[in-house]
């Protein structure tokens, strides 16, 4: 292990989801998507930078034909949501009478997966919209939405890992874990 993964692995408090874990729950995951969406046109629109890991991962065990775009929005400071999103980009993709699966990392205020998927509903007319996340935080929604595919239910943590990150650090890391407080403290923002 390289100084700088053990340094990483230090400043996480607990596991929540081995690597191993992780891929057989997308095993099932990807197996329900395939039934549902048998015969369909699926357009997967993959928000970026925290369903990098997990997209990856989910769609090549998608046993169809699809079209893979990407989005990048902000809405966090630090390890809470400002509730303003930003998009990255000026348009979103043509998903004009497709069946369209948004993936994101997390589902937790609900403000980003709201934000998209009234925008593309707005700029384009899918055909549906259904949305597929890894994980689901148990915290009251401030926007109303409801996932379709959840990958596992976490408590109210900050969480980083798989894609997930704290101030963009800890992407990388093969697992899902619990953030320590020391780590909160050490990298948070500046104001
Ligand atoms: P929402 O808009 O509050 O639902 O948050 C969704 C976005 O916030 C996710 O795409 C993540 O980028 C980020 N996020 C929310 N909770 C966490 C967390 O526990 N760890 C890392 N990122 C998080
Ligand atoms: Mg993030």
């Amino acid at each position: 292990m390289s100084s700088a993964t053990g340094a990483m692995r230090s400043e996480v408090r607990r596991i929540l989801f081995h690597a191993s874990t992780i891929l057989s729950r997308l095993d099932e995951m990807a197996e329900q998507i395939s039934a549902d969406y048998t015969g369909k046109e699926l357009s997967v629109i993959a928000v970026l930078n925290g369903s990098l890991m997990f997209g990856a991962d989910l769609l090549r065990r998608l046993d169809m034909p699809l079209r893979l775009d990407c989005v990048s929005v902000s809405s966090y400071h630090g390890a809470s949501t400002t509730g303003v999103v930003t998009f990255n980009q000026i348009r979103l993709p043509d998903v004009r009478g497709r069946h369209v699966l948004l993936l994101d990392d997390i589902l937790d205020s609900g403000h980003t997966l709201h934000a998209i998927g009234d925008k593309l509903r707005h700029e384009t007319d899918p055909l549906s919209i259904k949305i597929c996340v890894l994980l689901r935080k148990d915290v009251p929604r401030q926007r109303e939405l409801e996932a379709d595919y959840v990958g596992f239910d976490i408590a109210n943590e900050f969480v980083v890992g798989y894609g997930l990150d704290y101030m963009e650090r800890f992407r990388n890391l093969p697992y899902i874990g619990v953030v320590s407080d020391e780590a909160i403290k050490k990298y948070a923002p500046k104001s």
